[in-house]
């Protein structure tokens, strides 16, 4: 592509943007958030039209392309998505979403071969490596499994496929699943030949899986690097370009400020959390690490009232609790920002204000004199555009219009209004920039010194190990090991949750005693 522009009214996404993707080769995409890639993605599937009066050329294999692309003919030449928000359908199972991207295998009058369609559907899910049955109904499945099943669409519909095309596939995938990504696109263009765009944020994911690196800067191409010949820094330096103003990068050590308990569970148990017993203390940071299914998640659940326990005991400021939904939960002052927050928590067509306000009105709306609300209203969700940077910085623009990244920042502000008392996060930075993280990183620390329990569950072992003061390590639904101290570094973690008992076996330990207390339940 050459000399590719996109104006949005008032605000350009893209700016003469030069982009060459080779056979075989896999081309990183990446940039501060809203510097322009899905908009670059949503050219090339044909969602939006570039600018015409900048006379954008296209060529793909060979041939010279007319501009703008429909979806029909990005498809036909070969071009496969896996977008930023994935584009499945939640009430369809997973054969249905498979079939849908791939087509159905039809038989006599063009009847749809179900069974045909689940079998194919049960070697799409084989090959990503889903342990779920193909009649699953995708609103049931985490985060992280809607994406294997997107790019289980694209792996079985590779045939003619040129150019595969991938947003942000591993946002919100720890360690182990992003290898697994990798694999997979490996089989893809090994499989055809074809070749792939990739976005990310994860800097380290270009030099595993990446030869070129197009950075893109304020909807410009600030550099074309290629992986062997560049490091981190560089890449690093290039996407924050004048942004330099990372605020918040302080260390993470914040040591012996955590105050009493705040939230106290005792052999709490629920469908996939195991006799977890934790204490969430006032100004400390908590984490929890451990893989998609090791119930971390479902923890987080259990402390919004989401999920019911079996068995066990949630105590509150020494008292014990019953929560029986989220909204008693954000009554005793419990937030949780849920990991797929675009899909439950925002309305796109509403304006970035009235996203941060619904979550509030019992506050804005409490003023004996309304006006003086809708003062305070602005007030509060301007100091929240602020406090995140989100871009643009305006309160008033409609929420979808903002980049991936920074409609994350807006929710997360929402709930950040509420000042909780425990503050539960799941995948708080997931698709953020570098700044963006510090950013949010940052008011984290804020919210903790403020007197907040904070507990982050993450897959990024490096914000993890960055950001909190204790990390929490889930295995099978239970909590196999605690780091703290001088054992809280990124490989303590990931050696944590994948017990090779090299820390000196202490995870070994803690999953031995588990066993025998749970032998002596039973
Ligand atoms: N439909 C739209 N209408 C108006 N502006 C838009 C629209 N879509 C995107 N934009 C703007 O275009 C810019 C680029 O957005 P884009 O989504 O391409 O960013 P991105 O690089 O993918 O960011 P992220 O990393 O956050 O996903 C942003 O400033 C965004 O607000
Ligand atoms: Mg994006």
């Amino acid at each position: 592509m050459e000399g590719l522009s996109k104006t949005f009214p008032g605000q350009r996404a893209l700016d003469r943007v030069n982009l060459a993707v080779r056979r075989k080769e896999v081309h990183g995409l990446v940039g501060a958030n809203g510097s322009g890639k899905s908009t670059l993605v949503k050219i090339l599937s044909g969602y939006h039209g570039p600018d015409a009066d900048a006379a954008p050329t296209c060529v793909f294999a060979g041939a010279k392309v007319a501009l703008p692309l429909t979806p029909g003919e990005s498809h036909r030449l070969g071009m496969r998505f896996v977008h930023q928000d994935l584009g499945l359908v939640p009430s369809l199972s997973i054969s249905e979403n498979i079939g849908l991207a791939a087509g159905f295998p039809t038989g006599v009058a063009r009847r749809i071969r179900w069974r045909a369609q689940l079998a194919l559907a049960r070697e799409g899910v084989r090959r990503v490596g889903l342990e779920r049955s193909p009649q699953t109904i995708v609103e049931r499945l985490s985060p992280v499994e809607r994406v294997l099943v997107a790019i289980s669409r694209v792996l079985l519909d590779q045939e003619g496929t040129q150019l595969l095309i991938m947003d942000e596939p591993t946002a919100n995938l720890p360690h182990s699943e992003v290898e697994r990504v990798h694999a997979a696109v490996r089989e893809i263009v090994g499989g055809t030949g074809a070749g792939v765009l990739y976005v990310t944020h994860r800097i380290e994911e270009l030099f595993a899986l990446c030869s070129q690196i197009t950075v893109l800067r304020d909807g410009k191409v600030a550099a074309l690097l290629a992986a062997a010949e560049t490091d981190t820094d560089t890449v690093v330096a290039e996407i924050v370009g004048q942004r330099v103003d990372q605020k918040g990068a302080e260390p993470g050590a914040r040591e012996g400020r955590a105050g009493g308990a705040v939230l106290v569970t005792k052999a709490i148990s629920a469908r996939v959390c195991n006799d977890v017993s934790v204490e969430l203390r006032r100004g400390e940071i908590a984490g929890a690490a451990g893989e998609s299914a090791s119930g971390k998640s479902e923890f987080g659940r259990v402390l919004f009232g989401l999920t019911q326990p079996t068995s066990g005991t949630l105590l509150l400021e020494g008292k014990p609790v019953k929560l029986a939904g989220p909204a008693e939960a954000m009554a005793a002052g419990i937030a949780l920002i849920p990991p797929d927050r675009l899909r439950q928590g925002s309305i796109g067509e509403l304006s970035v204000r009235e996203n941060v306000t619904l979550a509030s009105l019992d506050r804005s709306v409490g003023g004996a004199l309304a006006w003086l609300s809708i003062r305070q209203e602005k007030r509060d969700v301007a100091a929240i555009v602020r406090d995140f940077d989100v871009r643009p910085s305006g309160t008033e623009h409609r929420l979808e219009m903002l980049s991936g990244g920074n409609r994350q920042k807006v929710l997360l502000g929402k709930w950040w209004q509420r000042k909780p008392k425990v503050f539960v996060l799941d995948e708080p930075t997931s698709g953020m920039d570098v700044g963006a993280k510090a950013a949010v990183h940052s008011a984290l620390r804020r919210a903790a010194a403020d007197g907040a329990a904070v507990l982050v569950l993450s897959s990024d072992e490096v914000e993890l190990s960055e950001l909190c003061d204790r990390v929490l390590v889930f295995r099978a639904g239970a909590v196999i090991d605690e780091l703290a101290g001088s054992r809280l570094s990124r490989q303590d973690i990931l050696t944590a949750y994948y017990g090779n008992g090299d820390t000196g076996g202490k995870s070994f330990q803690a999953s031995e005693d588990l066993g025998t207390r749970k032998e002596q339940l039973s």
